[in-house]
């Protein structure tokens, strides 16, 4: 052996068994995780890795890191990485260490929340389907071909990991693993066996020694030593279920997910300020935004049923990987306020005393240091109350937080951080569309055949479940019948159907007759279409569709898909009822043009031939040149109904601009103050769930590119389009009570603290300089971003004072006082608003 070796031999002895010498050894104890002996804060953020793509990863994480995230906390997703037992895949997206190992270099922990149930609003939580189909198998209960599963996975990942050597005990980046989702929140339903289950889970995962702490979530009788954690959107008051253990928030809903069919929800970013605020003033000491960055479900990743494709969640970074203001820069104060108060934190539990009705204060004091923090819980009254001494003027539903216990560093509802206009501009990107093909329109296509077309189709007498007839291989499933109709030459009768979901599309003699979708709050439907049978022989083709398997409830995994009925024809004009439910029905899994690859868009049999329009089950594809720039990229879908999309053979996911929102439940500008709720803010009512549609810039070259699309009901492919996202506007408004930036946080009280409210913009890209202000106005200017009007006081040499600071430069700052802007109103409150351009 060289010397060389014989010195990483010792360090791999010496790491694996004195693993404070060179690793990271973490424990806790009950004020906090404890990282090489200190006790730490942390903040967390989810970035899950199959919503993005690789190439996507370095920037997100470094964004994380920008945005003051010590950790990153992600789901392993099973069904990704072993689609048929036995056979892993860890490829591109999928490459679970590569992903790991960009968040250590870039110096941030991971927390690694292998489930395996994962939830996430993943297809069917994240389980394979071929568990479903293990002989006497019961999901996520004390059953053992199913614990047999669920050890043999976890322990595969935990190998990995450890092979990888990427646990902190052994010098890597994972400090955390989570065992289970939230099964607490349903174990009631599986009655004894979900004690012994959780028992069972908690000893198989201590025993795969991974030298970090596991936790579960949502499970208040997690066995020792496993942490319990909480879920929500404010986890204040919650407590661990020992006093051994520290007080962590692994799910901050930083928003909502969105549903085809439903509106855009939003969390205002004072609300989720305060929360984590509160949480921090409370005791706790970990706490993780779900969603940092939320991503994309591509391909049939979405759960459901009817999660939509973007999986946004108005997180601080957006689905394009943009950051999105003013949250993140607000949280980053946030965190950075918090993190000035860590000795403290760290030192000692806080004494929480009443400072009046719906007021809070916590301290943190022990020796030398001393933090504090104030809370106003009330939802109408600003209070200004008095806390040693001091008078501190708390809006409602704010925390106010004071590092050294006597000055504001910040108030989770007064944002320094300016906020951004963004908007989809559309790019000319189609100047290569018709240069391949020969056809006018650019677009060439293919029919997928009505009913039955495959040669594996089979008949069976009766309804089928869906889910156990398709296995997931597709969305489809068609249920087809003929029969002989023995009524006038052509009589109306109205064909009745009752399906568990999620959608479908009936034909009649070849014919679309009609369609019907479930929604996400009740996937099962009933539906009567009028139809037109002729005498003789008749075909009825249902193509039955799920979107999305279920991902969260107890025994989801039993609910169910598909038309099981009864299908009955009713009302004739010859006055038959005729019951096909239990006829003979043939059955195919899954379209002809999936079997034949179509997606990739490399078949030959592409038809150039006069272009069909609005004609449902069509397969059709173009090529295009990459929209410019580096402005990430999306298509606008409107004009088109349903279905898949793919570029260059890689699935954007399911589309759907039909299923519109409902007209009403949607609020313009949300009151961030009081308890949020998923249904509180929404935004975009009566318009598509989802219109834009995500690719990945890496997934494209300059030209050439390949889109394929199959459209279900019927559509109009020109009218889609490329776009691009770009910030229009930057805008901030600053109240002469804010506190100054927290960066300019002096703790030298002594001299009292000469710095006042800042108002700061820096342009989204380094290349920018600030080229116009579109808007400024000192006073009581009024409007939001975009809409900024003079108030009825305003200095004239506002406009003027800030053109100076900041044309021409990529960021610039301006103080707010009269000493600059001069008084144009005494005794009444001032702020100022800008609104600017970059170049
Ligand atoms: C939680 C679950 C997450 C996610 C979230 C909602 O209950 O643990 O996986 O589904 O809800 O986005």
């Amino acid at each position: 052996m060289r010397a060389t070796q014989i010195v990483l031999v010792l360090f791999w002895f010496l790491c694996i068994h004195t693993p404070t010498l060179f690793c990271a050894n973490v424990e806790y104890d009950h004020r906090a995780l404890v990282i090489d002996g200190k006790r730490r804060v942390l903040i967390s953020g989810s970035i899950h890795y199959p919503r993005s793509t690789p190439e996507m990863w370095p920037d997100l994480i470094q964004k994380s890191k920008d945005g003051g995230l010590d950790v990153i906390e992600t789901y392993v997703f099973w069904n990704l990485h072993e689609p048929v037992r036995g056979q892993y895949d860890f490829d591109g997206r999928k490459d679970l260490v590569k992903f790991v190992k960009t968040v250590a270099a870039a110096g941030l922990y991971v927390h690694l929340r292998i489930g395996p149930y994962v939830c996430a609003e993943w297809n069917y939580g994240g389980f394979p389907l071929w568990l479903h189909f293990i002989p006497g198998i019961k999901f996520r209960t004390d059953n053992e071909p199913f614990k047999a599963e669920m050890k043999r996975f976890t322990a595969k990942i935990v190998d990995m990991i450890k092979q990888e050597k990427l646990y902190a005990s052994q010098g890597g980046p994972v400090i955390l693993s989570q065992i289970e989702n939230e099964y607490g929140n349903i174990d009631s339903a599986y009655g004894a066996a979900a004690k012994s289950y959780i028992k069972w889970a908690a000893t198989m995962a201590t025993s795969l020694d991974t030298g970090v702490p596991w936790v579960m979530c949502q499970q208040s009788d997690a066995p020792d030593p496993i942490i319990n954690t909480c879920n929500g959107f404010y986890c204040d008051q919650f407590t661990p279920n020992s006093n051994t253990k520290p007080k962590m928030w692994t799910e901050n809903w930083s928003g909502w997910f969105l549903s085809f069919g439903g509106a855009v929800p939003y969390r205002p970013v004072e609300d989720l300020a305060f929360a984590v605020a509160r949480f921090f003033q409370r005791g706790g000491t970990f706490q993780n935004y779900y969603m940092y960055h939320g991503g994309t479900n591509f391909d049939r990743t979405s759960g459901g049923p009817f999660i939509a494709t973007s999986y946004d969640y108005d997180a601080p970074i957006d689905e394009y990987g943009l950051i999105r203001q003013p949250k993140w820069g607000h949280l980053k104060e946030v965190h950075k306020a918090i993190k000035l108060c860590e000795e403290a934190l760290i030192a000692t539990d806080p004494t929480i005393t009443s400072l009046g009705p719906n007021l809070e204060a916590a301290v943190y004091k022990t020796g030398s240091v001393c933090a504090a923090f104030l809370a106003n819980v009330g939802t109408t009254s600003d209070v200004t109350v008095n806390f040693s001494g001091n008078s501190y003027h708390l809006p409602a539903w704010s925390v106010s937080i004071l590092p050294d216990c006597k000055n504001v560093v910040l108030n989770t509802a007064k944002i320094n951080s300016a906020s951004a206009i963004s908007s989809f501009i559309a790019e000319s990107s189609k100047e290569d569309i018709g240069s391949l093909e020969a056809s006018s329109t650019g677009w060439s296509w293919i029919s997928e055949p009505v009913g039955i077309s495959k040669d594996n189709s089979f008949s069976q007498t009766g309804l089928l479940e869906q889910i156990n007839t398709t296995a997931d291989k597709s969305d489809y499933l068609w249920y087809s019948i003929s029969l002989d109709y023995k009524g006038d030459a052509s009589s109306q009768t109205v064909l009745h159907i009752e399906s568990l979901g999620h959608a479908l599309h009936a034909f009649i003699n070849g014919k679309l007759a009609g369609s019907q979708a479930g929604n996400s709050g009740k996937s099962k439907f009933t539906v009567d279409i009028p139809v037109t049978l002729v005498a003789g022989k008749n075909t009825i083709d249902l193509l039955s569709l799920t979107v999305g398997l279920q991902n969260y409830g107890a025994f989801f995994d039993t609910w169910g898909a598909g038309i099981t009925g009864p299908v009955i024809l009713k009302g004739s004009t010859n006055g038959n009822t005729i019951d096909l439910s239990s006829q003979k029905w043939t059955y195919q899994v899954g379209l002809k043009g999936e079997d034949l690859g179509l997606s990739s868009g490399s078949s030959v049999q592409w038809s150039q031939s006069p272009f069909p329009k609005n004609q449902p089950l069509t397969w059709y594809k173009t090529n295009f040149a990459a929209p410019s720039g580096n402005n990430p990229v999306a298509i606008d879908f409107t004009g088109m109904g349903k279905g898949e999309a793919w570029v260059n053979g890689q699935s954007i996911g399911r589309y759907w601009p039909t299923y519109v929102s409902p007209n009403a439940g949607c609020t313009d500008s949300c009151n961030y103050r009081g308890p949020y709720s998923a249904s509180k803010c929404r935004k975009n009512c009566g318009k598509p769930s989802q219109a834009l549609y995500h690719v990945p810039r890496s997934w494209l070259k300059p030209s050439g590119n390949t889109l394929v699309l199959f459209e279900e009901s019927g559509g109009d492919p020109t009218q889609i389009s490329f776009v691009t996202k770009q910030t229009e506007s930057l805008c901030a408004h600053v109240s002469d009570s804010h506190p100054p930036p927290v960066d300019l946080w002096n703790s030298d009280t002594e001299s009292g603290r000469k710095v006042g409210p800042v108002l700061s913009l820096t342009c989204p890209h380094h290349s920018q300089v600030i080229s116009s202000i579109k808007f400024a106005s000192y006073g009581t200017p009024l409007g939001t971003c975009g809409n900024f009007h003079h108030g009825r006081c305003s200095s004239n040499k506002a406009l003027s004072i800030v053109q100076k600071a900041c044309i021409g430069s990529s960021s610039c700052s301006v103080g707010i006082s009269i000493d600059t802007f001069g008084d144009p109103c005494r005794g009444v409150a001032k702020s100022l608003a800008v609104e600017a351009a970059c170049a």
